[in-house]
């Protein structure tokens, strides 16, 4: 099937209409500038200019390379009429758009990693500021000067206040997003570091662009007395972290709607200190963008144990469905699956059923019995891996490995929880629809998505933030006390049938195979990890002799559990070992590692997929099509027809929006880090890739941003 290109064309048809029905004011056209992250306020990543379109993309050259010094990172320039702003250089540069040519250069205001800038003016135009994050503290600068601005009384937005939590215990706090402007507001997502059992929470905020006053909160792990507080132990608003917007939020303008894609709450592959179904981590909230009143949400991941955070961000688009035209929001998940939502009402456009779901194992947890499935739309991922159909480009050792670690482990299908045995997770956390990897044409119910295929195996063990070191100098006892009695008890009579006695454990095995329990877990037990390999001998006489010691020194006893459940403390006592199966030839899993996906949401079909780039290693040997190495911030769709996208294999490309074919490609200098962009300056388009990220390798290679026009250079 192929998407027909004429509906390209009625869609920038469209705009240059309402252009002449609102009189001679030029109409502002939020898509045919890229003044916001993304592109624009909605997050659509989409042009609306058609300068570059299918007919001349071969003729796209280099018209100018700004270096961005040696920091990598992965910023996307923003573009206000013919300034470029950019992050770079350990700062942050407004540039001539047209040339390049610096304008002014602000030292030491951007952590290097933020994926951006925001831009607010006022409605004269007399102020504008750039709103800048340097992680934990808001900033603001003169877009004209580059010149640092207060807020008010206040140097800067410190963000790690008001969130209920010690502010000094708080380290990472700033999303790398940057936030959207809903007139005098910046809104604001988190990011915390949220893998910690003692991650800062994920309230989504907004504050006064000039006063620095924060103007609302939205709790996403909600407080007492608000919607959602019994999905969680009561305490838990105190105690646990993450349920973080952290990718882009997406803004309805004209209805003042935000939109929020949430993350999994911490810790993520463990969740017995927090049972419920944890609303609103995982979720997908529309929130009044002027107080921060929910006025809908959805979750698509009850009670997260596998990392899947909603990172794609929000996407908003206008599907037509049996005659009616829907204004739509979207969810993709990192588990491979996408639902679409009426904007206003948060009706599902294609139906929803909650199924059945594998259970966990493990004790203390309780995972969710059901979770949502979407029944139209298919799936966009690979949500199963068996050891019958794994790469056929790496080595045959690592194939075996692979197929021998997905044997031992638990294997039910998506939703299968983790396990002490390891638990295989495709599309896994790094996989499915990721950050910056969707584009829409909104007028047209279009959706496109790079996906990424990344199963992982998960596996619990027991934490302890203990080094080897620290074990040995405790000596046996104290590890033996410390790691093993909670659940096989201090004279080790463990708790029968659940857990063994481990009397006269030298009769029963080898002190190799002992070894390989401790270090690898088996069944119900955890791996414990840590423990020096020269004192397991030790530990197994220490275990020999529990009877006796227990006798001479009774005042060492612990306390016998009756059953290994955990208390919030123990439920602590969990982290994952984690397992992506990469190699130098690619991934060890089924190819493609990545692809290109078109969605007729108007439909609800997939209309076509291709494999989205290549792996260079696996190029020398002639073999392509394998699809790109975790591709992220990739992707830009234009009216024009064309998407444009940024892959680790050092390329830029144009793809034809209706067949999936290449139609252009590019080397870029590095590694790509920001979305694909695009704007014009005196009627000229230009399109910008952000080699800003990764190593540099060889000598020719630099970090920069490369902007190209067709024809190049103007001459
Ligand atoms: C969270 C609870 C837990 C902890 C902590 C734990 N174990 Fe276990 N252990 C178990 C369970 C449950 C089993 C049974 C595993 C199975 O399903 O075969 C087991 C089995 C064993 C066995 C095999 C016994 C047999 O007869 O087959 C050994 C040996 C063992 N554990 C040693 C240790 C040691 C040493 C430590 C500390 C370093 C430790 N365990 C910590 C729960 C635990």
């Amino acid at each position: 099937m192929q998407i027909r290109r004429v509906r390209f064309y009625a869609a920038a048809l469209v705009f240059l209409l309402s252009g002449c029905a609102d009189g001679p004011e030029p109409v502002a056209d939020k898509w045919a500038t890229w003044q916001s992250y993304a592109g624009s306020a909605d997050t659509s990543q989409y042009s609306s200019l058609t300068g570059i379109n299918v007919e001349n993309v071969t003729g796209l050259e280099v018209a100018w390379t700004f270096p961005s010094g040696e920091a990598a990172h992965r910023s996307t320039p923003i573009v206000i009429d013919d300034v470029m702003f950019v992050v770079a250089n350990g700062g942050v540069a407004a540039l001539n758009a047209a040339t390049g040519e610096q304008k002014w250069f602000s030292a030491d205001c951007v952590s290097p990693n933020a994926r951006g800038l925001v831009y607010w003016q006022s409605d004269d135009g007399s102020q504008q500021r750039l709103l800048v994050i340097r992680d934990p503290e808001l900033l603001a600068l003169d877009a004209r000067t580059g010149k640092r601005l207060a807020f008010g009384e206040r140097e800067s937005i410190d963000l790690r206040l008001n969130l209920g939590r010690d502010p000094e215990t708080i380290g990472r706090i700033a999303s790398m997003s940057p936030g959207r402007v809903h007139e005098n507001l910046i809104i604001l997502g988190s990011a915390m570091g949220d893998d910690a059992y003692d991650a800062a929470p994920g309230d989504i905020r907004a504050y006064d662009v000039l006063t620095g006053e924060m103007v609302w909160t939205f709790h996403t792990i909600p407080h007492p007395g608000e919607a959602g507080y019994e999905t969680w132990p009561p305490d838990a608003y105190k105690t646990i972290g993450a349920a973080n917007a952290w990718t882009a939020m997406s803004l309805d303008e004209e209805r003042g709607i935000i939109y929020a894609n949430t993350g999994a709450p911490s810790y993520h592959f463990h969740g017995g200190n927090r049972l419920g179904d944890n609303l609103f981590s995982n979720s997908l909230l529309a929130l009044n963008a002027s107080t921060g009143e929910r006025l809908w949400h959805f979750q698509a991941v009850h009670h997260d144990v596998w990392d899947y955070d909603i990172a794609m961000a929000p996407k908003l688009l206008t599907v037509e469905r049996g005659g009616q035209r829907i204004d739509a929001v979207t969810l993709a998940g990192k588990h491979g699956f996408l639902f679409v939502f009426d904007r206003v009402t948060g009706e599902p456009v294609f139906p929803i059923e909650e199924r059945a779901v594998p259970q966990t194992d493990v004790p203390g947890e309780q995972t969710s019995p059901t979770q949502p499935y979407p029944l139209v739309l298919p799936p966009f991922a690979n949500q199963t891996l068996s050891e019958d159909n794994l790469s056929p480009y790496a080595d045959p050792e690592e194939v075996a490995s692979l197929a021998s670690r997905i044997r031992q482990a638990r294997n039910e299908g998506l939703f299968t929880p983790p396990s002490f045995r390891g638990s295989v997770n495709a599309p896994g956390s790094r996989g499915g629809a990721q950050h910056g990897n969707g584009a829409v044409i909104p007028d047209a119910g279009l959706l496109f998505m790079a996906v990424i295929e990344s199963p992982t195996i998960p596996k619990l063990e027991l934490r302890n933030d203990l080094t080897a070191e620290q074990f040995l100098a405790a000596g046996v006892a104290a590890t033996y006390t410390a790691t093993c009695a909670p659940c096989h008890g201090a004279r080790g009579k463990g708790q029968p049938p659940l857990i063994p006695g481990l009397a006269g454990l030298s009769d029963r095995m080898s002190g190799t195979e002992f070894a390989s329990i401790v270090k690898q877990g088996r069944g119900r037990m955890p791996a414990v990890q840590n423990l020096p390999e020269t004192q397991l001998s030790a530990l197994m006489d220490h275990i020999g002799q529990l009877d006796r010691l227990a006798v001479a020194e009774p005042s060492d006893e612990v306390p016998e559990l009756e059953t290994p459940a955990m208390d919030v403390s123990d439920a602590q006592r969990y982290r994952s070992g984690y397992h992506h199966f990469f190699s130098d030839n690619g991934l060890v899993g089924p190819p493609p590692w990545s692809k290109l996906i078109a969605y007729d949401l108007n439909e609800g079909v997939i209309v076509w997929q291709k494999p989205y780039g290549d792996v260079p290693a696996l190029v020398k040997r002639g073999i392509t099509g394998t699809g790109s190495l975790f591709p992220t911030n990739s992707l830009m769709a234009t009216a024009s027809g064309l998407l444009f996208s940024a892959t680790n294999d050092r390329k830029i490309r144009a793809w034809d929006q209706a067949s999936g074919a290449v139609l252009w490609s590019a080397d870029l200098p590095a590694d790509p880090g920001g979305i694909p962009a695009t704007y014009t300056v005196d009627g000229r388009q230009y399109l910008v890739a952000t080699a800003t990220r990764g190593e540099i390798t060889s000598s020719g290679d630099q970090h920069a941003y490369v902007v190209y026009a067709v024809g190049g250079a103007a001459h």
